[in-house]
């Protein structure tokens, strides 16, 4: 007899993680399936997330979190927690001590009441989420990093360990760390300068043909088709100061795409909290009916992604100079009614801002 369906599937988690996150699929496909395969009980890989400044990891790991504490049926298995790999250069207690300690809490909050032994099962079928994983570089330059060797040190230990020992009020357990999932991100800010490098003038050159890209506004210009995701390697992780026993722990290596002006541009608008739908909020407060033309929106997108480094974060710097003066005085001096005023912001109002920026003038005006 088959036993009744798993009641996930990795398209359902993907769906969920698609309204908040934009432009990664591939990436929301492969953690969708690591996540699903990790409750069901199935052997999962550890996942390593890379890519550029704001292109969305913290939002994607927050996502699952946050998708994986809402699934009530589920919260008996998806015991989740995110931390900052600094936090590991801290651990006083012994190595590993800090992951397991939230993960003994969280588990505690998940299942009031459950017994010790309850909350160690859980413990050892956690997920960590990991950010900013490229900060404990073991290795800056040519100058070690104490603490980076130490954070590496303590994940390591429970990437591979059968058996850690862990206290709980004055009480050793064993905890079998072995069965924990870990998601690491990190935006390793050179590496992809240093593999452009080697694969075009280091000892594996590929001969990169430049390829002609016009933009919306009409902008003509030349990009070198690489990739990170098609030459990335271990040993340039290995190169950039991440000991070879930590990376080689994470048997899945996810590349994040660039967002281009659409994927930007969508940002803007669609997810539940995305910077257009937060605005309106507020304007609503007052009596007034926040919309945006199609013009403004690519105008603000089409700004964004030719900021260098920022990713979706230069949405937020651009729109505040284009909303400034509003959120001053949103109803322009009218008395609040119950019909909403509707405002319109055009393309003409996106373009003065930006011309702002570029004159030097403060944000806003
Ligand atoms: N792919 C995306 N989908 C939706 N929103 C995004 C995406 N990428 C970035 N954002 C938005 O941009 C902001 C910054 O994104 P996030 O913090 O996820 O970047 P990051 O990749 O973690 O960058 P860093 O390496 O600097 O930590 C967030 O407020 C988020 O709303
Ligand atoms: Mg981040």
């Amino acid at each position: 007899m088959l036993a009744s369906p798993f009641p996930l599937r990795p398209r359902d988690v993907f769906e969920e993680l698609r309204r908040t996150v934009v432009g990664q699929d591939d990436a929301l496909r492969q953690i969708a399936v690591a996540v699903v395969k990790h409750l069901m009980g199935h052997p999962a890989p550890n996942l390593l997330l890379i890519g550029n400044s704001g292109s969305g990891k913290t939002t994607l790991m927050r996502a699952v979190e946050q998708f994986l504490s809402s699934r009530l049926d589920l919260e008996r298995f998806a015991n989740v927690i995110r931390i900052n790999a600094n936090v590991l250069a801290e651990e006083r207690q012994g190595y590993g001590k800090v992951v397991l300690g939230r993960l003994f809490e969280n588990a505690g909050r998940l299942v009031p009441g459950a017994t010790v032994a309850k909350r160690i099962a859980s413990v050892e079928r956690g997920i960590v989420f990991i950010d900013e994983v490229d900060k404990i570089r073991g290795r800056v330059s040519d100058t070690a990093n104490v603490r980076g060797i130490v954070a590496q040190e303590a994940l390591l230990t429970l990437m591979e360990n059968e058996n850690v020992e862990f206290e709980v009020d004055g009480q050793l357990y064993g905890v079998n760390s072995s069965g924990i999932l870990f998601a690491a991100a990190g935006a390793f800010e050179e590496l992809y300068d240093d593999v452009l490098r080697r694969a075009t003038i280091g000892a594996d050159v590929v001969a990169l043909k430049p390829v002609v890209v016009v933009s919306s506004t009409g902008e003509v210009r030349e990009e070198l088709p690489f990739h990170l995701r098609d030459y990335v390697r271990y040993d340039d992780l290995f190169r950039y100061g991440m000991t070879p026993q930590f990376v080689s722990r994470f048997e899945s290596i996810v590349v994040l795409n660039d967002l281009v002006e659409a994927d930007l541009a969508r940002i803007f608008v669609e997810p539940e909290r995305s910077i257009f739908r937060t605005s309106r909020e507020y304007f609503a407060q007052f009596g007034v009916d926040l919309q945006i033309t199609r013009g403004a929106l690519v105008a603000i997108a089409w700004d964004a992604a030719r900021q260098n480094r920022l990713g979706a974060r230069a949405l937020r710097e651009g729109f505040r100079r284009v909303i400034g003066e509003l959120e001053f005085d949103p109803a322009g001096g009218a008395e609040l009614t119950d019909s909403p005023r509707v405002v319109m912001i055009d393309e003409a109002m996106v373009r003065r801002a930006i011309a702002g920026r570029e004159q030097g003038s403060p944000r806003g005006k």
